[in-house]
């Protein structure tokens, strides 16, 4: 790093002390303003769930929920997300550390391959679902175009997310062996995988 790059950066001074509300609770960091959201959480809260493609609001795997409608995690200040609930893929699973109903199904329809988009599609869906959540087969179509995936196709991920919101219309949690595909098996995706 050069003295020019050195005296440009941020100082101590211009740092400020925010809190946010992440998963229920309230965690307080101390950093600069053009921080993005995504990075606040990632690098300073290590809810490294969340991923960061394209930095630039357009591949979705940054998605997060604000106020529980999704959102671009990479297009968002810190700052801004005081006052606000926020939503990661931390968030999905079971207090025991397994799978939550959506997790599973994705994981039972192969709804993931590489699964560095699986956090994005992950809370696009929880955030849809709430709002919706008898959706259509096109519906949902509609709704995942919104983020990219560049190994399912796509239709595992709808597969997935119609099964879940079935699932959850009839009152079931969507684990082992209710999302129609048999039990898990040693193969089966682990919630490290999905959400990291
Ligand atoms: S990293 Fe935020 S939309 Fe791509
Ligand atoms: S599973 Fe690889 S990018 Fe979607």
């Amino acid at each position: 790093m050069t003295s020019t790059e050195e005296s440009t950066g941020p100082t101590e001074a211009e740092k400020v002390l925010i809190e946010l509300r992440v998963n229920g609770v309230t965690r307080e960091l101390i950093t600069e303003p053009r921080r993005t959201l995504v990075d606040a959480l990632r690098h300073d809260l290590r809810l490294t769930g969340t991923h960061v493609g394209c930095e630039h609001g357009v591949c979705g795997s940054c998605t997060v929920l604000v106020d529980g409608a999704p959102a671009r995690s990479c297009l968002m200040f810190a700052v801004q997300a005081e006052n606000h609930e926020i939503t990661t893929v931390e968030s999905l699973e079971e207090s025991d550390g397994s799978l939550g109903d959506l997790q599973s199904c994705f994981s039972r329809n192969h709804g993931l391959q590489c699964g560095f988009c699986t956090p994005g599609f992950l809370m696009l869906a929880e955030g849809y679902l709430a709002e919706n959540p008898a959706p259509t087969r096109e519906e949902v179509r509609e709704v995942v175009a919104s983020n990219y995936c560049r190994c399912t196709g796509y239709q595992t991920i709808v597969d997935s997310i119609v099964e879940c919101a079935e699932l959850r219309r009839q009152g079931h949690d969507g684990g082992p062996g209710m999302c129609g595909h048999g039990s898990p098996t040693t193969e089966d995706t682990t919630t490290e995988e999905i959400s990291r």
